[in-house]
């Protein structure tokens, strides 16, 4: 079963930003690519670290911390030392603007 969890509005991820999110207690960070927008789970695959801290490129996100890049098409580490692709979650933007992350019910799936 998925569920479909309004966790912002579009005004709150502008294009070039990033924004972390809670559900159920867990990190979910959504962003904002030139108006493309991607749900990943929000701390690092490697070790525990908002990846939030990190920096945005093109089409990669650096964590902060050592610095491992990650496609956000695909989630994939890029770089070591981190090893595990990052989780991504379908979002859509309604009409009106909320941003809507699918998941499953039960536990939100992480790696690392
Ligand atoms: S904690 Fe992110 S690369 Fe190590």
């Amino acid at each position: 079963m998925i569920r479909e969890v309004p966790v912002a509005t579009i005004d709150d991820v502008r294009p070039g930003t990033m924004l972390m999110v809670q559900v159920d207690g867990t990190d979910i960070l959504l962003v904002n690519l030139e108006g493309r927008l991607h749900a990943v789970q929000g701390i690092c695959s490697h070790e525990y670290f908002e990846l939030d801290k990190g920096f945005l490129t093109a089409d990669s996100l650096t964590c902060a911390l050592h610095l491992s890049r990650f496609d956000l098409e695909t989630g994939d580490a890029l770089d070591p030392p981190a090893e595990l692709p990052l989780v991504k979650y379908p979002v859509t933007v309604t009409g009106d603007g909320e941003v809507v992350v699918e998941l499953p019910e039960g536990p939100i799936p992480v790696n690392g």
